[in-house]
Order: structure tokens, then C-alpha cells, then sequence
């Protein structure tokens, strides 16, 4: 598991020669819409491998086919929430590693002008606060998505919520620990700086438009 960062304390940073390598495949512009959800994908698993190092486990008594054992399963089961549309193409590299991970999600896009998140949608199961909670989003900009998602699952009582995202930059981290200081963050590079629309440089474009092919 990745050390905190030393500027700031909410951040881990995942510097895997085999995340980095993907990372930069998925950065490259002549990268297709293929090729990227799974690299995308690929990397969510990479990352949650090693955060979920530290998921409580409880024990069963089983029977192999020679005797009876003990082993070990997941005793907290975890709430995926990815941040729609891009948090999808994350989404099914986690499953694959936490199969009984269940799926609640909160659709927010950002408005190109204002750069302000705009809420239009959420499907959460009743007892939301219960599991532990991953919001999942590729990119922490402004920080403003992910913040207001935050507040979100805070208005409905989560407290356990972990930020996975693959690129972030400075601000958006720092806003995030103004306004969410109890929220770690994983990520797998902090990029320089936003540009005067608000994109992440060099980041790797519009995430959601290279996943699902709408550039
Ligand atoms: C992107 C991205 C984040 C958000 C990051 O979504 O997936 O949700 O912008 O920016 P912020 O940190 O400044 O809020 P986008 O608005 O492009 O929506 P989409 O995924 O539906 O395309």
C-alpha cells in the first residue's frame, strides 16, 4: 500500500510499474475506446488488489474434498458507487476482484461553463450507510463531482467512503481535504495543473467521451 503523499495527507498514490505502464497506454490520444475501458478496468483491479489489503476477513469452517478447514472471507461486504458516466469503466475491474461488491449510482455531470457539478440522478439501496462505500470516478478535477457525490452519501449517513480515481490533480486533492478531510483518495498519478476549461493536464482527455466512444 502506497505511503500518504507529503503534501497532502488524503492522498496515496499508486506508483506500480504495471498501473503506470497502463496508465501511460491509456494517456496516449491513438489509444481506441477498446483498448481504454480495458485499461481502465485493468488498472481499477491493480488498485483495489492492494486497498482492500487491509478489508476485515472473518473465518468459515469448509470441507475440501480430503477434510474439514477453516478459511477466510470478506466479513464486511462493500458498496461500489461509481460517479456516472465515466465511473462505469471502472467498475467491472473491481467486480471481477469483489464479486459480491454491490452497485449503487450517482449520475453528476459537470457544466462546461461554470465548471459547477450538476446532479441529475441516484439509485441507492435503502440501507446505503450499512456497507462500507468506493465512489469511483477516473478524474479528480476541481474536485467538485466528487465532493458534492461525497456530500451525498453523507446526507444519507455513510461515514466508511474511499475515493478511487485514476488521475487527479493539486486542487481538486486539496478541495478534498478542505471539504472531506476523513475521504482517502487512490489515485494513480497527480497531474500538473487544469487548463482554462477545466481539463487535467496532460490527464488523458474526456475519460467518459474515450470509454464509451462519443468524442
Ligand atoms: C468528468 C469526470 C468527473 C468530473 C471531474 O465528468 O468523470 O466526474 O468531470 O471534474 P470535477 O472534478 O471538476 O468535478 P463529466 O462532467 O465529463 O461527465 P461524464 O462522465 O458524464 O462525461
Amino acid at each position: 500500500m502506497p505511503n500518504p503523499h507529503r503534501d497532502f495527507e488524503n492522498l496515496r498514490l499508486f506508483d506500480h510499474p504495471l498501473i503506470q505502464q497502463k496508465l501511460t497506454c491509456a494517456r496516449d490520444r491513438t489509444t481506441p475506446p477498446t483498448e481504454f475501458r480495458r485499461l481502465l478496468n485493468e488498472i481499477a483491479g491493480l488498485m483495489t488488489y492492494e486497498i482492500s489489503r487491509n478489508f476485515p476477513t472473518r473465518e468459515v469452517e469448509i470441507h475440501t474434498p480430503l477434510e474439514p478447514t477453516v478459511g477466510y472471507v470478506l466479513s464486511k461486504p462493500v458498496t461500489l458507487v461509481p460517479i456516472l458516466r465515466a465511473g462505469v469503466g471502472m467498475t467491472d475491474g473491481i467486480l471481477a476482484l469483489i464479486p459480491e461488491a454491490r452497485v449503487a449510482h450517482i449520475g453528476i455531470y459537470r457544466d462546461e461553463r461554470s465548471l459547477q457539478p450538476v446532479a441529475y440522478y441516484s439509485k441507492f439501496p435503502a440501507d446505503l450507510a450499512d456497507w462500507p462505500v468506493l465512489l469511483i470516478d477516473p478524474m479528480l478535477a476541481t474536485g467538485g463531482s466528487a465532493s458534492h457525490a461525497i456530500t451525498e452519501l453523507k446526507n444519507r449517513h455513510c461515514r466508511d467512503i474511499k475515493l478511487i480515481c485514476l488521475v487527479c490533480v493539486p486542487k481538486g486533492v486539496q478541495r478534498m481535504l478542505n471539504e472531506h478531510p476523513d475521504v482517502t483518495i487512490y489515485a494513480a498519478a497527480m497531474d500538473r495543473q487544469l487548463n482554462e476549461r477545466g481539463f487535467i493536464l496532460p490527464g488523458l482527455g474526456d475519460a467518459g467521451d474515450r470509454i464509451f466512444g462519443t468524442q
